[in-house]
C-alpha cells in the first residue's frame, strides 16, 4: 500500500515496434488504473539484454517507449514511469532471489524454451533467469496486483512461489502479488495469421499494425488482411480473421461485438476491413500527435526520467533494505 492505495507493477520491453495489439491490449486499458492504483510502470531495459541488442538502437526505442506511455494518456505525475536500469535495486534484488529459486522451476517456463529455440546461439544465463529479474521487479514495489497477458501468467506464478518461499522463511516480506484481468482483455492477433498474437517482431510487416503507422500503411494493412470465406461479419470461431478484426474494431470504438455485427449485417469483407482501418486510423491519431511534441521537448521528458527514477529508487531501497538484512548482510556503516 503506498497512501491507502494498492500498487501495481507492469513493465514492457522496448524490443520491436509496438503494435496496435500492445496499445489496444495493454497500455489502453493501463490509462483507467491510474486512479485506483499506485501504478509503476517500467522499460525493462535490463530483460531486453537477453536477447542482443545493438545499443544506439535499444537506446532509441527504450525513450521511444518511455514518451509513448505519456502519449498514450499515462499521467506521469501520477504514474511511475521509468526505465528499469535507472534503478539498480532490480537487479541486486534478482542476485538474491535466484539464490531462492530452481533450476526445476526455471527449466519449466515455456518461453524460456521458445526463445531459446529462437535465439540457439545464444541461449545465456539471463534468458534463463529472466523470470527472477521479473519476480524482483515486481516483488520490489510491494506490487498487489500486475497486468499481465496470458503468455506471461507462468512467470507470474513464479513470481508468487518465489515470494511465498521467501516470506515462508524469513517472515512477510514481500506482498504476494496477483495477476491483474483487464475488462475487455482484447488479445489483438496477426493480420495475416489469426492463429498467431500480433506480435512486434512479426518478420511479416504485413501481419502487424505498428503504432506509428501513417494512415495509408495502415488501411492497406487492413484491406490485406486476411478473413474467411463466410463472407458475412460474424463472430465465431469458424471465422477466426474476422473475429480478429471485430476486436480490433470493439477495441478502438468501444462497440461490443453485437453491435459491430448489427452495424455490418447485409454488408460483405471490403466495408468491413475500411472501417476497421479507419477507426484505428481515428484512435491512433491523437496518440501519434501527443508523441510527435513530446519527443520534440526533450528537457520534459528528461525531468520526468529523472523525477521518476528517483521515485521508483525510493521504494525499491526500502523493499531491498530489508531483504538485505533478512538474508544476513551486514548494515552499512554511515
Ligand atoms: N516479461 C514481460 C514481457 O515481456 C515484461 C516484464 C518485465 C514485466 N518485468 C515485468 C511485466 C513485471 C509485468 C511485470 O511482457
Amino acid at each position: 500500500m503506498i497512501d491507502d492505495k494498492k500498487v501495481l507493477f507492469s513493465g514492457m520491453q522496448a524490443t520491436g515496434t509496438l503494435t496496435i495489439g500492445n496499445y489496444l491490449g495493454a497500455l489502453k486499458n493501463w490509462l483507467t488504473l491510474s486512479e485506483e492504483y499506485e501504478c509503476f510502470y517500467s522499460v525493462v531495459d535490463l530483460h531486453s539484454i537477453t536477447v542482443r541488442q545493438d545499443p544506439a538502437e535499444l537506446r532509441k526505442r527504450a525513450r521511444a517507449l518511455l514518451t509513448l506511455y505519456i502519449a498514450a494518456g499515462l499521467d506521469p505525475k501520477k504514474n511511475c514511469i521509468y526505465y528499469q536500469s535507472h534503478v539498480s535495486a532490480h537487479a541486486e534484488l534478482a542476485w538474491i532471489l535466484n539464490c531462492f529459486t530452481y533450476m526445476g522451476e526455471l527449466n519449466r517456463m515455456t518461453q524460456f524454451k521458445d526463445k531459446s529455440a529462437k535465439h540457439a546461439d545464444n541461449i545465456n544465463a539471463g534468458l534463463f533467469t529472466y523470470p527472477v529479474l521479473m519476480a524482483a521487479d515486481i516483488l520490489l514495489y510491494q506490487a498487489d496486483v500486475v497486468p499481465v497477458g496470458i503468455d506471461q501468467m507462468q512467470h507470474l506464478e513464479l513470481t508468487r512461489d518465489v515470494a511465498q518461499r521467501f516470506n515462508a522463511i524469513y517472515g512477510d516480506v514481500f506482498t504476494v502479488p496477483e495477476p491483474y484481468i483487464g475488462k475487455v482483455g482484447a488479445k489483438i492477433m496477426s493480420l495475416q495469421d489469426p492463429a498467431k498474437k500480433m506480435s512486434k517482431s512479426d518478420e511479416n510487416p504485413n501481419a502487424s499494425v505498428y503504432l506509428m503507422d501513417d494512415p495509408d500503411t495502415i488501411m492497406r494493412k487492413f484491406k490485406r488482411a486476411v478473413t474467411d470465406s463466410e463472407a458475412c461479419v460474424r463472430y465465431c470461431d469458424e471465422q477466426p480473421g474476422i473475429r480478429n478484426l471485430i476486436d480490433i474494431y470493439s477495441a478502438s470504438t468501444g462497440k461490443k461485438p453485437e453491435e459491430v455485427e448489427r452495424e455490418f449485417e447485409g454488408k460483405g469483407y471490403g466495408d468491413f476491413k475500411l472501417a476497421v482501418g479507419e477507426a484505428v486510423v481515428d484512435v491512433l491519431r491523437p496518440v501519434q500527435e501527443r508523441f510527435a511534441e513530446l519527443e520534440k521537448d526533450k528537457a520534459y521528458i528528461d525531468s520526468i526520467i529523472k523525477e521518476n527514477a528517483e521515485k521508483a529508487g525510493y521504494y525499491a531501497q526500502k523493499t531491498l533494505r530489508k531483504v538485505q538484512k533478512k538474508v544476513g548482510f551486514p548494515e552499512k556503516i554511515r
